[in-house]
């Protein structure tokens, strides 16, 4: 039997905590996922053995979840994290063009969401709530409504310069 990979302690120590919490929730997986990305911004690859164990699940259950939920992330996001909506009203009314846009300033292509120098992750969403207000974006946690392309420059150029 081959040996677990070993991590960080702090990893372990943060997913315990968080099983430790919602472990007995109905549903728990989701819960369980949001709590250990909320605390290390993404879900290392290392700790679904842990997870799926704790809940009762196969790997491959825990796993199907995060890669198929856009929210959960795989790898640490960039320093500053913008969130395109690409739901049905954000894309009439522009986003993919203000999504190439960005991903075009930071260099981040479809595939690989965080820029070079790790500076920003370029993220899609669906659906922000702000459908009346389309297009949305979220950087760093913070919503804007009816984006532009020159509005979404000059949010960057912020980060850009931070
Ligand atoms: S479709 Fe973009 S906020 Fe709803």
């Amino acid at each position: 039997m081959s040996k677990p990979p070993t991590q960080p302690p702090e990893i372990n120590t943060v997913v315990a905590a968080v099983l430790a919490e919602r472990a007995h929730l109905p549903g728990a997986l989701l819960p369980v996922l949001h709590g250990v990305q909320d605390a290390l911004g993404y879900i290392p690859p290392e700790t679904v053995p842990e997870i799926a164990r704790a809940l009762n699940l196969s790997r491959a259950e825990v796993h199907g979840v995060i890669t198929y939920y856009h929210h959960f992330r795989e790898k640490p996001a960039g320093r500053n994290v913008l969130q395109v909506c690409r739901a049905e009203s954000c894309r009439a009314t522009g986003a993919e063009s203000l999504l190439a846009q960005a991903r075009a300033r930071l260099g981040c292509d479809g595939a690989q969401h965080l820029s070079a120098d790790g500076g920003h992750s370029v993220e899609p969403v669906y659906c922000l709530g702000l459908c009346a207000s389309s297009p949305a974006v979220v950087l760093n946690g913070q919503l804007h409504a009816r984006m532009t392309p020159q509005r979404l420059n000059a949010l960057l150029d912020k980060t850009s310069s931070a």
